[in-house]
């Protein structure tokens, strides 16, 4: 998708460094970083220069393409993937795109084994852009479906930044919105906040802003509202790992969310590809929830009026705080999984007739 009218992809390869946009500045600044090593990758993930689940499961696969060029040496890599797979635990994509790639590299020989990583590495992120393309003309046909009978603009609700920036192009829950953009239907988007890090107001409103599509900013607490008000069409979210049974993990306050649409009768839908799927996890208690440093709550970041990025305390240094980072919605609150197969039932039947 663009900036500033140019297209970009989220991660890419160039002149053995792995090059990425760092998304702890935007929408402030525009900064392309480079990856040099695994460790850069690892950092990355951590600090949340990358993030979203497809996307840092397509850097995780970069990180071992890293690890090879410093050193091809088959304990460093396993060692490397331990690390990387550590480094964000709820979003299964990570673990899932490392285990591939461990896959495909066991047992090759030296010689092969970085061209043989570069192009699985690669062949993770076309297939994610693929997918998520698919996902979009999918969700398309409900966007058209209220578009058609509404005669209006649709008003979809989105939490977090499951957009293209979470991804490496289209997005999951954004790409639908896109696809309804280019076919000129008229979407106006509500779009949480998403404390603490702000990915909703920081990330989704400028990528929309930047494809001229309409939104809103709104706090975390006002869907409810806006729901009662007969104000949201549709909501769709992202996940950053849905179980087999439909049990969808997504980033905190999503659940809430799920609970006001189906009080007031709005469809509730959850987009993703295949790799977000969790077929071993059975119960959604078992789904590690990453637990962040309570400075993203105790502090807040913005431009001042220097346009200089700067942090500041938003309540008393002694106070004490939890910042869980995710969230389950139980299937039962979810209208409908939207995968690049095909919208099915949030449920096992849904999923495995979809998946075979
Ligand atoms: O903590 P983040 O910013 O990595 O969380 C991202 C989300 O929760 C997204 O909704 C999810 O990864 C889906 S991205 C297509």
């Amino acid at each position: 998708m663009k900036i500033d009218g140019k297209s970009y992809k989220t991660i890419w390869f160039e002149k053995n460094l792995v090059k990425i946009i760092d998304q702890t500045k935007l929408p402030h600044q525009f900064l392309i970083k480079d990856l040099k090593t695994v460790k850069d990758a690892i950092n990355a993930i951590k600090s949340m220069e990358v993030r979203g689940a497809p996307l840092i499961g397509a850097t995780a696969a970069y990180g071992l393409v890293l690890s090879i060029i410093e050193k091809n040496d088959l304990s460093y890599l396993k060692k490397s993937s331990e690390e990387l797979i550590a480094s964000r635990p709820t979003a299964i994509n990570l673990k899932w795109a490392v285990e591939r790639m461990m896959k495909k590299l066991t047992g090759m020989n030296e010689a092969d084994i970085l061209k043989i990583a570069l192009e699985e590495a690669k062949a993770i992120t076309e297939e994610d852009i693929k997918f998520c393309k698919y996902i979009g003309l999918n969700g398309l046909k409900i966007i058209e479906k209220i578009a058609n009978k509404k005669k209006n603009i649709v008003n979809i609700l989105t939490h977090c930044n499951a957009g293209w920036l979470a991804t490496i192009d289209w997005g999951t829950a954004t790409s639908p919105i896109y696809h309804a953009h280019q076919k000129g239907i008229k979407v106006h988007v509500w779009v949480d906040e998403t404390r603490p890090r702000n990915q909703g107001a920081n990330l989704t409103s400028y990528e929309l802003n930047e494809e001229g599509i309409s939104n809103t900013v709104i706090t975390d607490n006002a869907g409810g509202i806006l729901m009662q008000r007969g104000q949201v069409d549709l909501c769709i979210v992202g996940t950053d790992r849905t179980l087999s049974n439909g049990d969808v993990c997504n980033k905190i306050g999503t659940y809430l969310k799920a609970l006001a649409a189906k009080e007031n009768n709005v469809p509730f839908y959850v987009a993703l590809p295949s790799s977000t799927i969790d077929w071993k996890t059975k119960d959604h208690k078992q789904i590690p929830i990453e637990e962040r440093d309570s400075e993203e709550l105790s502090h807040v970041e913005g431009v001042d009026k220097d346009n200089k990025i700067s942090k500041v305390r938003i309540y008393p240094k002694n106070s004490k705080a939890m910042n869980l980072a995710f969230d389950v919605t139980p299937a039962k609150f979810v209208t409908g999984l939207i995968t690049e197969k095909g919208v099915c039932e949030a449920s096992e039947k849904g999923l495995k007739d979809l998946f075979k």
